[in-house]
């Protein structure tokens, strides 16, 4: 199995199965196909609102010693409504419970964002805290504090910019393991995946496929789909592979993690295939030329108000 080596020497298994918009209805038979097929890693949230599922799956796969807890790698994240330190360890022992595990191998704070307490998602401007409040220091010194507790092996952060990352590291002594951002052929992000890797944080590509299922829930109109794209087919063409295969062998080419999200069993053992798949200088080449800056989680539902906008979020 390809795994990624943290700072700490802890080993992660590079290809993943995502979690976001898996129905609670679906995710229960997705996970439990993902480790039956091999899968070993799992990127779950609070906020996907279906952790109990994941965890009933979890339960009975161990149960059933389809995989055992070492071989797992268990991802969460911090909502942006418990930021506040006193709220990191109850909302990490939250998602413990759901997830039926006494330790989680990654906690990630899920978006440099605050909201009020209580809040799943803003609504108008009075829902956020600014970080100048609420800064991001204070919730990563909570997060170290939930990991020497063991509660989560490592600790990382999602949706960060280089200069978080350079902040909170400053302040505290102690980096991110993993940054979680969106990575795929139309959102390269090549300097900030040479910034983590100078800094010696390891990246989870997020949305590998383009997240397609997202397009009508925020609000975005995708014109051509990446497993579409006509120079992405020519390369499946050419390896007698799927596009979905492509764009997964092509992030774990550049030295991310990455974590596809599937609900459908074929789908989901086609993706796990895709780490025997290796992309040719010429294929990377040619979806290289592909980088169109091109966000699909953009973040607008953090920008109500004035307390986050595009610039301050992004860094750009
Ligand atoms: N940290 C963050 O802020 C953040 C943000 C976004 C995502 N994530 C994580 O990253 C995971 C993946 O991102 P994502 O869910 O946005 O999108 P994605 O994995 O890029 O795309 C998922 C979509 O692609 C379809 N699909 C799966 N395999 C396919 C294949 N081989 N060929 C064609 N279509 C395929 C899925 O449909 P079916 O389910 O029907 O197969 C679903 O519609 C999330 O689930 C979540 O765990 C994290």
């Amino acid at each position: 199995m390809k795994t990624l080596t943290l700072r700490s020497g802890t080993r992660m298994p590079a290809l993943g199965l995502g979690t976001w918009k898996s129905d609670a209805d679906e995710v229960y038979r997705a996970v439990r196909s993902a480790i039956e097929v091999g899968y070993r890693h799992i990127d779950c949230a609070a906020i996907y609102q279906n952790e109990e599922e994941v965890g009933r799956a979890i339960g009975d796969a161990l149960r059933a010693r389809d995989a055992s807890r070492e071989e797992l790698w268990i991802t969460s994240k911090l909502w942006n409504d418990s930021h506040a330190p006193e709220h990191v360890q109850l909302a990490l022992e939250a998602s413990l419970r759901k997830l039926q595990l006494d330790y989680l191998d990654l906690y990630l704070i899920h978006w440099p964002v605050a909201l009020r307490h209580g809040v799943a998602l803003p609504t108008g401007p009075d829902d956020f805290i600014p970080l100048s409040e609420l800064p991001l220091e204070s919730t990563w010194k909570a997060m170290l504090k939930a990991s020497e507790l063991n509660l989560a092996r490592e600790v990382g952060v999602s949706n960060f910019s280089k200069r978080m990352i350079e902040k909170v590291s400053d302040t505290t002594g102690q980096t991110p393991a993993v940054n979680q951002v969106e990575l795929h052929p139309y959102l390269q992000q090549d300097a900030l995946l040479a910034a983590c890797h100078q800094l010696g944080v390891a990246v989870t590509a997020y949305s590998p496929l383009g997240s397609p299922d997202s397009a009508a829930m925020l609000r975005r109109r995708d014109d051509v789909l990446l497993t579409g794209h006509p120079a992405i087919e020519q390369v499946a063409e050419r390896h007698g592979a799927t596009t979905g295969q492509v764009l997964i062998a092509w992030a774990l080419a550049r030295g991310t993690s990455v974590i596809p999200k599937s609900v459908n069993p074929g789908r989901i053992a086609e993706n796990w295939a895709a780490r025997d798949l290796d992309l040719t200088p010429a294929d990377m080449t040619a979806i290289a030329a592909l980088d169109r800056h091109d966000r699909k989680v953009e973040g607008k539902f953090w920008f109500l108000g004035e307390t986050y906008s595009h610039k301050t979020l992004w860094d750009e």
